[in-house]
């Protein structure tokens, strides 16, 4: 079985990472890369790292017929895919959405944090969040995923254990402190993106909300009690191209020691290939160009701390995408996506 592919978006540094990935998946491969501005190009032109690896060219509109793709991914900006994906998903076929246009099921979140709801938002029903760690079996039986966020990934991995076993005090908030490195920006500079303002800083952003805490809270709210005014997120902007890190500080019912904590997370996550427990602290450099998402844990009594270092494009983008794909085809999940980290 060779699953053919299709990727929307594709000069993007998601759909870039999409293309890297699956061109060394054992199982499927990419049949039409889409690209409004790069139409006509070979791959090499816009994604050099991948020169001699295929000799794809960008074109303007999906291959039909015979060549129709059996799956597709869309990595477009925000507010693309909602138009893009039901005539796809009409056609009977698949779809992964990279973008925030189908995650969340309240309209008010949406409204509240992307703008006026459009009319494609009333196919939401049919999408499935695509967090395999949380919600395999629903992504096993749908046909339309919406890929999670970076930071949300990260930071739903970080306190779903301790939300699902009622470990979570009420009284006082959960604080989730998130970092991201500059490519979860894309590949169009802006003033706040590019990199002489980047380089050397580090400074908080999106300081009246982040759009990704409504769909962290809902996440929450599926596996546990409400998590909806429980966490206060704050997003910041380090000098890193990739790389998500994040730090839960948690209030706990009772005390818990570190070893408690690790018996919780490894409860959780013992099972799971691309959850590593670690000791002390994860560290972004670790998890570079790979699926993982590395775990640490430490006890301050009846606080916890809990630590959670990705790669934005791999586990918070392009390798979850590929993940949620391996399941919807019934692949074991860490097909094509083994890669190793590089290090130092
Ligand atoms: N970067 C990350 O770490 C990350 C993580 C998780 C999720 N995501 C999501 O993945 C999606 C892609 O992110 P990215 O970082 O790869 O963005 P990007 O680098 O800006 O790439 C997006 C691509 O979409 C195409 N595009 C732009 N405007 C479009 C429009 N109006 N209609 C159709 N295509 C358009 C562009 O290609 P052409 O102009 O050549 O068509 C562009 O190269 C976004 O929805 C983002 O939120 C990104």
């Amino acid at each position: 079985m060779t699953i053919r592919a299709a990727i929307f978006g594709a000069s993007g540094y998601a759909g870039g990472e999409l293309l890297r990935l699956l061109l060394d998946h054992p199982k499927a491969e990419p049949v039409a890369v889409i690209s409004r501005s790069q139409a006509g190009q070979p791959v090499a032109a816009v994604h050099t790292h991948l020169s001699r690896l295929t000799d794809l060219e960008f074109t303007s509109a999906l291959p039909e017929g015979e060549d129709e793709p059996e799956v597709v991914f869309l990595a477009g900006p925000h507010g693309y895919a909602v138009d893009a994906a039901p005539p796809l998903l009409d056609r009977g076929i698949p779809v992964v959405d990279l973008s925030a246009d189908f995650r969340l099921k309240s309209a008010a979140s949406f409204e509240r944090f992307y703008g006026p709801v459009p009319a494609g938002f009333a196919r939401q029903p049919e999408f499935v969040y695509g967090l395999p760690e949380l919600f395999r079996e629903q992504i096993a039986s749908s046909r339309a995923i919406a890929s999670p966020g970076c930071f949300a990934t990260a930071s739903i991995l970080a306190l779903a254990p301790l939300w699902r076993a009622g470990l979570v005090a009420d009284g006082a908030p959960v604080s989730v402190f998130a970092i991201t490195g500059s490519s979860g920006a894309g590949v169009t500079p802006t003033p706040t993106t590019h990199h002489p303002r980047r380089a050397s800083a580090f400074f908080a952003y999106a300081l009246d909300g982040h759009r990704h805490l409504p769909e962290i809270e809902e996440s929450l709210s599926t596996v546990g009690g409400p998590a909806a005014g429980r966490i206060v997120f704050q997003t910041h902007s380090a000098p890193l191209v990739r790389g998500i890190f994040v730090t839960a500080t948690v209030p706990l019912t009772a005390a818990m020691d570190r070893d408690a904590l690790r018996a919780v997370y490894r409860e959780a996550y013992g099972h799971e290939f691309f959850v590593r427990l670690v000791d002390g602290s994860p560290d972004v450099a670790a998890v570079k160009g790979t699926n993982f998402a590395d775990l640490g844990v430490a006890s301050s009594g009846d606080v916890a701390r809990v630590f959670v270092a990705i790669d934005n494009l791999v586990k918070g983008a392009a390798g979850q995408a590929i993940q949620a794909m391996n399941i919807l085809f019934g692949l074991p999940e860490p097909t094509g996506l083994k890669m190793s980290g590089v290090f130092p």
